[in-house]
């Protein structure tokens, strides 16, 4: 399954792009500064289901995402370069990951975030990224540790019906 829009194309990542995935993750240190997470997440890119965002000028984002149960999936790592940032990449992606879950069936997606109580400009505008997108904080959190409040962000995909014995 592959979404188009005029500029770009989302897409499963190939085995062979998680270096370009790597590359981007690398190029945004103020999201992704701790290099024993960055090479975690190269790691996880090439377990999980990932996918891409397909410009012109080659791959430009990216999603991982982690399907923890059959109602519940998590954002695990998802990095849009910069020069594309606010251009609808991160919605096109969020939204292909959206349709394949719904069409599992897929009650709720969630994500992790660092939380408002360490504030950072960064994190804020990627919080303020997901609120637009639907999300709605559920929790903060010391997931990560006393320093890096966690905050849970969980959208609402569909309604399964009755809850199977
Ligand atoms: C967060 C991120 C994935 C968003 O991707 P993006 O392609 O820039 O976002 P989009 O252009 O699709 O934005 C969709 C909507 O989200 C909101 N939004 C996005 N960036 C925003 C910002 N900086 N401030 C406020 N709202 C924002 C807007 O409502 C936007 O719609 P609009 O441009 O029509 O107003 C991207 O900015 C990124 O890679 N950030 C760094 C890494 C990161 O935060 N990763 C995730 C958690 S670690």
């Amino acid at each position: 399954m592959a979404s188009e829009t005029e500029a770009f194309r989302v897409r499963r990542m190939l085995a062979e792009e998680a270096n370009i995935c790597e590359d981007i993750v690398r190029s945004l240190p103020e999201w992704f500064g701790i290099e024993a997470s960055i090479i975690q997440y190269r790691r996880d890119l090439e377990h999980m289901e990932c996918f891409v965002a397909e410009a012109e000028e080659g791959i430009v984002g990216l999603l991982a995402i982690n399907q923890h149960n059959d109602y519940t999936a998590g954002m695990h790592v998802m990095a849009v370069k910069s020069d594309f940032h606010r251009h609808g990449v991160g919605r096109a992606l969020v939204k292909h990951v959206e349709e394949l879950l719904h069409s599992r069936k897929v009650e709720y997606l969630e994500v992790k975030i660092l939380g408002p109580s360490r504030p950072a400009e960064s994190y804020a505008r990627t919080r303020a990224f997901y609120t637009a997108l639907g999300f709605r904080p559920l929790e903060e959190n010391n997931l990560w540790g006393e320093d890096s409040p966690c905050l849970i962000m969980v959208k609402h995909l569909a309604c399964k019906g009755p809850v199977r014995q």
